[in-house]
């Protein structure tokens, strides 16, 4: 089977892995193209397989254009489901069933299979990982016996994503959601067991009731570092300042510098600490109540805030990476500075990136970083995304905390 060359690609996440997209005849069968596309964006080999009712509600054409791939429409004597989810080497890495209907999800959980996607998944049953996304309306969502069903088939194992509950229909979750939820299902847990703590993100500092001082962090970065972790089986705590983005994995908001401090010392126990934030450097002295009026000109008295890494490594005892962010400096000088901080704040590991470099640090997808050891050894992570940067980021921490322990 030739590979489909795609462009846009997101992450090598799902490289070298098969996956098996059931489709069935619910009306979000018409997504079943994009969700394809974004997996295979990720590096994944898809392979549709569809029941009677789903061909009703799209062509198995947009799939075969889609993936690259025939589609499996029936089972022939070529046995189809055995060489996808049968006992060998070769079977595909997991059995997606998105969109499911009702009626697929029951057979399955009765051990029925008269489709192609029920019999695929009757043969790959508790061997072939399952992730099962169901759509339908509320009505068939609620009646008991189905999530009886659900609940029967979750005890063998077989994952299911909450549908997205809206207009009175279960509908079919976000497709950048079920693709999250595919990478974590076959990614690699080497954080399993750990607690890691992520802050990211500007702070405010308060002059009245309606104005405040920021930076113009977005808190991508350390979001993005957030979720490496999360997919890699940690139990994330993401610590995120005043920004419009959000993440899915646990997060605490912390608006001021005075929230943050306490959100991270509220959290000192854990095994590693990501020290993201772009947390205010000064508060006002004195901020106002109501709204400060505009007649007349008035100072600010801007006053330092304490270091919250200095203190949070004087009583927690987790691996330590901070970010040291600068502005156009020569790249030896950006290195020294940040390795200076490194030595007065006992951290394990910093980062250092030039946010006066275009495309580089603050509101951009994209960034290039320094990573410095405390023997002054430096890796070099050239411009790339963020989302790609922080892979190799927690590739860097896993070989100095493994070291470390
Ligand atoms: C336009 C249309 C939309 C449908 N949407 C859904 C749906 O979202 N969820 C569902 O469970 N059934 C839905 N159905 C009903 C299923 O197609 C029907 O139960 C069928 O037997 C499912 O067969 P399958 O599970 O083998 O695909 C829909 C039917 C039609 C004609």
């Amino acid at each position: 089977m030739h590979r489909k060359s795609i462009k846009g690609t997101k992450s090598n996440k799902l490289l070298g892995k098969g996956i098996v997209l059931g489709i069935t005849g619910s009306i979000a069968a018409v997504e079943s193209v994009k969700l394809s596309r974004e997996l295979m964006r990720h590096g994944a080999e898809v392979y549709a397989v569809m029941s009677a009712d789903a061909k009703k509600i799209i062509h198995p054409y947009a799939l075969e254009f889609a993936t690259g791939n025939p589609v499996v429409d029936e089972i022939t004597g070529k046995i189809e489901h055995v060489y996808y989810a049968g006992d060998h080497d070769k079977r595909c890495d997991l059995i997606l069933i998105a969109p499911a209907t009702a009626n697929t999800i029951s057979k399955i959980a009765s051990g029925i299979d008269d489709t192609p996607v029920t019999t695929v998944a009757s043969t790959g049953f508790g061997k072939v990982s399952m992730l099962i996304v169901p759509a339908m309306h509320s009505s068939m969502y609620k009646n008991p016996i189905i999530l009886e069903n659900i609940e029967k088939l979750k005890k063998y194992g077989v994952q299911f994503l909450t549908p997205k509950f809206e207009e009175n229909k279960a509908k079919l979750p976000e497709i950048d959601d079920i693709v999250r939820a595919v990478i974590k299902t076959l990614s690699n847990k080497d954080f399993q067991g750990l607690k890691v703590l992520v802050t990211a993100g500007p702070t405010i500092e308060k002059i009245d009731d309606v104005r405040f001082i920021t930076n113009k962090s977005t808190g991508l970065m350390g979001i993005k570092i957030a979720e490496e972790f999360d997919i890699r089986g940690a139990d994330v705590t993401l610590i995120l300042g005043h920004t419009q983005l959000k993440s899915h994995v646990k997060t605490i908001k912390a608006e001021t510098f005075l929230d943050m401090h306490k959100a991270v010392m509220a959290n000192k126990d854990v095994d590693i600490a990501i020290f993201a934030a772009a947390t205010s450097d000064f508060h006002v002295e004195s901020s106002c109540e109501g709204k400060i009026s505009s007649d007349k000109s008035f100072n600010i008295n801007l006053v330092p805030n304490k270091k919250i890494i200095e203190e949070f490594s004087k009583v927690s005892k987790a691996f330590i990476v901070g970010f040291k962010a600068e502005y156009s400096l020569p790249e030896e000088e950006l290195i020294r500075r940040a390795y200076e901080r490194l030595q007065s704040s006992e951290m394990d590991l910093i980062i250092a990136n030039d946010v006066g470099k275009e495309m580089r640090g603050f509101e951009s997808i994209t960034n290039e970083v320094y990573v410095i050891d405390k023997n002054q050894k430096i890796y070099h992570l050239p411009l790339d995304e963020k989302e790609k940067l922080s892979e190799k980021i927690v590739n860097i921490i896993k070989k100095y905390f493994n070291e470390k322990k």
